[in-house]
């Protein structure tokens, strides 16, 4: 039995206030169900006052990016290290905003998943399809190429401590969900790739859903066989709209 997950992606909002206030509510919300991970992904600046903030609880805490290198020359990254160092367990990789807008190439994802292994953190593997891969039929060839990325660098095995977020990027942000079949097609598709590979990990990878979840989808979406929480953006941001997000799962 997979255990539900629920991560706030918090992206590139808020001030100190407002990551010690989310926090304080996100850690509300993980001790009040204990059943399910409960996670926030703050900028990496305010690691340090989210983590003072949930101290005590079993809020997890993650970043939303590393650098594809460990300490060193590299003026303006953050290593996994330093991360790890600020409180953070887990760590976005290969979110579609830094694939499409930064430029992440999957040879640079599975490079970074690597370097977030190395440094102890639970990378997040996110995967995804454009609107135009979609309508080309290419959906389930370009979530199998980015897992294959990650896992000829890192292997099989390497999945026994990260998950997975499935996030088709034209419902990121945009208000247009996946149908819980949509969804569910994709996730089926990814778990029994990795199931050819290895069955065991395969019925274990937490593999969440991600792109404008709300509370008022959540629970169709978490209803399906293969989805095991979400990832959630804007949602997180708003404490009741996130706490709804969570019950559901
Ligand atoms: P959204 O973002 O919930 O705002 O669509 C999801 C994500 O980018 O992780």
């Amino acid at each position: 039995m997979r255990r539900a997950m629920v991560l706030g992606n918090w992206k590139m909002n808020g001030r100190r206030a407002d990551a010690v206030a989310w926090a304080r509510a996100g850690a509300a919300l993980a001790v009040a169900l204990p059943g399910i991970d409960v996670g926030v992904l703050p900028a990496c600046v305010h690691l340090a006052a989210a983590r003072e903030a949930a101290q005590g609880s079993p809020l997890l805490l993650g970043a939303q990016n590393l650098a594809a290198w460990s300490d060193g020359a590299y003026t303006g990254e953050v290593s996994g290290a330093m991360l790890a160092d600020c409180g953070a367990s887990h760590v976005l990789v290969g979110h579609s905003e830094r694939r499409h807008v930064l430029g992440e190439s999957d040879a640079v994802v599975a490079e970074k998943f690597e370097r977030a292994q190395a440094a102890g953190l639970v990378p997040v593997l996110c995967l995804g399809e454009t609107l135009d891969e979609r309508e080309a039929g290419s959906t389930e060839a370009v979530v199998l190429r980015q897992l294959d990325a990650v896992l000829a660098r890192c292997g099989i095995a390497s999945l026994a401590r990260a998950v997975i977020a499935y996030e088709p990027v034209w419902a990121i942000g945009t208000g247009r969900t996946a149908s819980p079949a949509q969804a569910q097609e994709v996730h089926a598709c990814l778990r029994s790739a990795i199931a050819k590979r290895d069955a065991m990990l395969a019925s274990l990878v937490r593999i969440l859903y991600g792109g404008s979840v709300k509370g008022s989808n959540a629970a169709q979406l978490f209803a399906q066989a293969d989805i095991d929480g979400g990832l959630i953006g804007g949602a997180s941001l708003v404490p009741d709209e996130f706490a709804a997000i969570c019950r559901a799962a």
